[in-house]
């Protein structure tokens, strides 16, 4: 059995259907804080909270865990700014109470979610694993502090890790049983199909003037099924190998004014846009590069391109919202 701890969230929830289809029995673990009852549509949901270590090992007493695939944490990089305490307690501190309930209960198998903020502003595109640790944030900063931990645990303690450092998640189950609800949004993809469906007037972009072709943040979206498969073959590798790091993103990148137009296209609406200053600590081109997952971890990506991308995200949108 695979515990999913966040499998209410946007991604979780996709890499429960996912693992369900393949004949993996699941549990999840998840406050609600972030994510959706209604999304916990496979396998057995333990609502609770990971700070609570009794409920740990309570879950860990009563199913039959062989490894645990992490997602919990709060996400939002301007929120951390703002807040870091609750990013450091939530991201690191219930992450490590997680870990240890698992060492003392033998759960050895454990796979987590990290990100591209892991890097902070590159110095070279495309970033690959080997490209210098230099968070900007707290966000950040919370998940590369977990990647050490992992590190550590493995030396001292024998925990098996995989990292996936995802760039930007974005799509929608295809089949539309689960998709991107975050609130409040802070997604660009979401918060462009609401403009198209009117639930927004319009849409800000933040930056006319970076050095881009078109003036705008370029950034690397991955669909959330292809992330999926990639946490079931991260699963597959911790039976051959110990631990690991990977990249996980498109390897293209698209700037803003490219979503915002394959959005129109994609939809056949109009999308009011109101250019707005550029935000602190957004590097202008985030692009990973995802060799290593290919080659290693046998990874495929199906859905390379934004138009096929936004057109599952658009369904998923229409479905829930009109
Ligand atoms: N969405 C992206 O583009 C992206 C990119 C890089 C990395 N990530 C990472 O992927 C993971 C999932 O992201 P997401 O977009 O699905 O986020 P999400 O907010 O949709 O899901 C997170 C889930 O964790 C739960 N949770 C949070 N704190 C908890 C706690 N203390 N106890 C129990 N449950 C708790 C929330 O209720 C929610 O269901 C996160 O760790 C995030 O940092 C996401």
């Amino acid at each position: 059995m695979i515990l999913i701890v966040g499998g209410a969230g946007y991604i979780g929830s996709h890499v429960n259907k996912f693992l369900s289809s393949m004949g993996y029995e699941t549990v999840v673990l998840d406050n609600l804080s972030r994510g959706h009852r209604e999304f916990v549509k496979w396998g057995r949901l333990v609502e609770g909270d990971l700070g609570d270590r009794s409920l740990l090992d309570r879950v860990f007493r009563e199913y039959d865990v062989d490894a645990v695939m992490h997602f919990a944490a709060f996400t939002d990089v301007g929120e951390s700014v703002r807040d870091p305490g609750a990013y450091y307690r939530n991201n690191v501190m219930n992450t490590m109470n997680l870990l240890d309930s698992m060492m003392e209960n033998g759960v050895s198998g454990f796979v987590f979610s990290s990100t591209c903020a892991v890097y902070g502003n590159p110095i070279e595109i495309p970033i690959t694993e080997e490209h210098p640790l230099n968070p900007i944030s707290p966000y950040g900063r919370s998940k590369l502090m977990v990647e050490e931990i992992l590190r550590d645990y493995h030396e001292a303690y024998g925990l098996n890790y995989v990292s996936l450092r995802y760039f930007n998640a974005a799509g929608a189950d295809p089949e539309g049983d689960v998709g991107e609800l975050h609130d409040p949004e802070t997604h660009l993809i979401p918060l462009v199909l609401d403009a198209a469906m009117g639930r927004r007037e319009s849409v800000k972009i933040f930056g006319t003037d970076y050095p881009t072709p078109d003036g705008t943040c370029i950034r690397d979206y991955i669909h959330v099924m292809d992330l999926a498969d990639a946490h079931c073959q991260a699963l597959e590798y911790l039976e051959r190998e110990e631990k690991g790091v990977f990249n996980l993103g498109n390897g293209r990148g698209f700037s803003v004014r490219e979503v915002i137009e394959a959005c129109q296209k994609v939809t056949g609406e109009e999308i009011k846009v109101v250019e707005d200053d550029r935000r602190p600590g957004d590097p202008p081109e985030l692009i990973g590069s995802s060799v290593k997952a290919v080659k290693i971890l046998g990874w495929k990506p199906e859905f390379r391109k934004l138009e096929r991308i936004i057109e599952t995200a658009w369904a998923w949108h229409n479905s829930r919202n009109r």
